[in-house]
């Protein structure tokens, strides 16, 4: 994995799938295609100055890194800046700024593995799954993969006729089920949002959890906590579960109630030396202030970020000298945080020396 750099791509498609959801595609030039290279389940991050303000959003890819398609699905949130002008203003042939993909939502696959995949989604959270279900169909022969999906009624179902297709396809080893908060179906099963008490009936009576091997989850944080709670009440072991948060509903809070929880150390200061494309530079830092990420983007650092709030691991780097503190992680796994990576936005120092290196990926 290199470090993530911006590139600008033009706009290849524009799909309307749902009044609110646009499907974008972007052109990948043969110069561009190995640094573009993904794995089904990642993300991009598009930069873009809208109102003044220099905005960076993430979106999972929706094609299968085997399909000759480079597209996400953005679905407009009210007053959404990015999803808004997605929605109402991109036109095919834009040009735009495009981060290379990344992230940990994914899987290995394995052309002779023989496993069961079980996939939690609500809304716009279906997107890496499709591109997971796509490519573990297609390239896994003997897996099977059971997708729960929640959306409001049959009119939001994002994907739902590729879903069917592929459902009609793979008849033997694709299973959904969808479960709608606003309408009801044909059995109760079907009725009302994917939580632990949801789980429960769904295992009760249609799906064996303990003959799944890998669960994946995306969708709300209160889905997302509901569901891995649950799963790990059950004795699924949590190294295979894997999750992916859109937003982190609370992250202006928890910024605050680190900082207040640090005030006796606002005095004490830290060297840092961060290091990044084969340069570094080092600055001051009090414990309880910005985080590293922001103090070294305040001193003029060119450094990688998205969400800016534990949610994607754009910002992820490595601790190689001294301790940190993060305030959330929402995306690295344990056995990253044990080999020294850390959120760097979500970082403070703990010790006076820390060097943090961008560049050992
Ligand atoms: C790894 C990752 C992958 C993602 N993949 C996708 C994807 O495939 N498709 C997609 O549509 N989005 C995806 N997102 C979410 C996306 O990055 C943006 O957060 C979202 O589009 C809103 O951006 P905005 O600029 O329109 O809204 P903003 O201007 O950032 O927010 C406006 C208001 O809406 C609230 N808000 C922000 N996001 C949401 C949300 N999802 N639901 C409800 N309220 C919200 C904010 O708290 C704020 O109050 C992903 C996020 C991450 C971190
Ligand atoms: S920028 Fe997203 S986790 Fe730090």
């Amino acid at each position: 994995m290199s470090i993530p750099h911006f590139h600008t791509l033009k706009i290849k498609d524009i799909t309307k799938e749902m009044p609110d959801c646009v499907s974008v595609a972007l052109d990948i030039t043969p110069e561009l295609k190995s640094s573009f290279q993904y794995q089904a389940g990642q993300y991009i991050t598009f930069k873009k100055v809208i109102q003044d303000e220099e905005v960076r959003r993430s979106y999972s890819l929706c094609s299968s890194p085997l399909e000759d398609d480079f597209r996400v699905a953005i679905k407009q949130i009210k007053g959404g800046l990015f999803s808004t002008f997605a929605n109402q203003d991109l036109k095919i042939g834009d040009e735009v700024e495009v981060m290379t993909p990344m992230g940990n939502f994914t899987s290995e696959v394995n052309a002779t593995a023989k496993r069961n995949y079980l996939a939690f989604a609500a809304g716009s959270g279906i997107t890496p799954m499709l591109s997971l279900i796509k490519t573990i169909l297609w390239s896994e022969p003997q897996s099977t993969f059971t997708l729960i999906y929640g959306n409001q009624s049959i009119q939001t179902i994002l994907f739902k006729e590729e879903l069917e297709a592929l459902k009609n396809r793979y008849m033997e080893r694709f299973q959904i089920v969808h479960i709608l908060s606003r309408e009801r179906m044909e059995t109760e099963l079907n009725y009302g949002r994917i939580n632990a008490e949801k789980c429960e009936q769904l295992s009760t009576h249609l799906i064996d959890f303990q003959q799944m091997d890998q669960f994946f989850i995306c969708g709300p944080e209160e889905m997302i906590l509901g569901v891995k709670d649950y799963l790990i009440q059950k004795g699924v072991d949590e190294h295979r579960i894997r999750f992916e948060l859109f937003t982190n509903s609370s992250s202006t809070k928890a910024r605050k109630a680190y900082q207040e929880a640090h005030q006796e150390e606002s005095e004490k200061m830290c060297h840092v030396t961060i290091k990044v494309d084969d340069r570094s530079f080092d600055l001051q830092l009090a414990y309880g202030g910005d985080s590293i990420l922001d103090a070294a983007l305040k001193s003029g650092a060119d450094l990688p970020f998205a969400c800016k709030g534990g949610v994607c691991c754009t910002c992820r780097a490595k601790v190689v000298e001294g301790t940190v503190d993060m305030e959330v992680n929402y995306a690295l796994e344990k056995d990253e945080v044990a080999r020294g990576y850390v959120l760097t936005c979500q970082s403070h120092p703990t010790s006076d020396r820390v060097v943090i290196d961008f560049d050992v990926r």
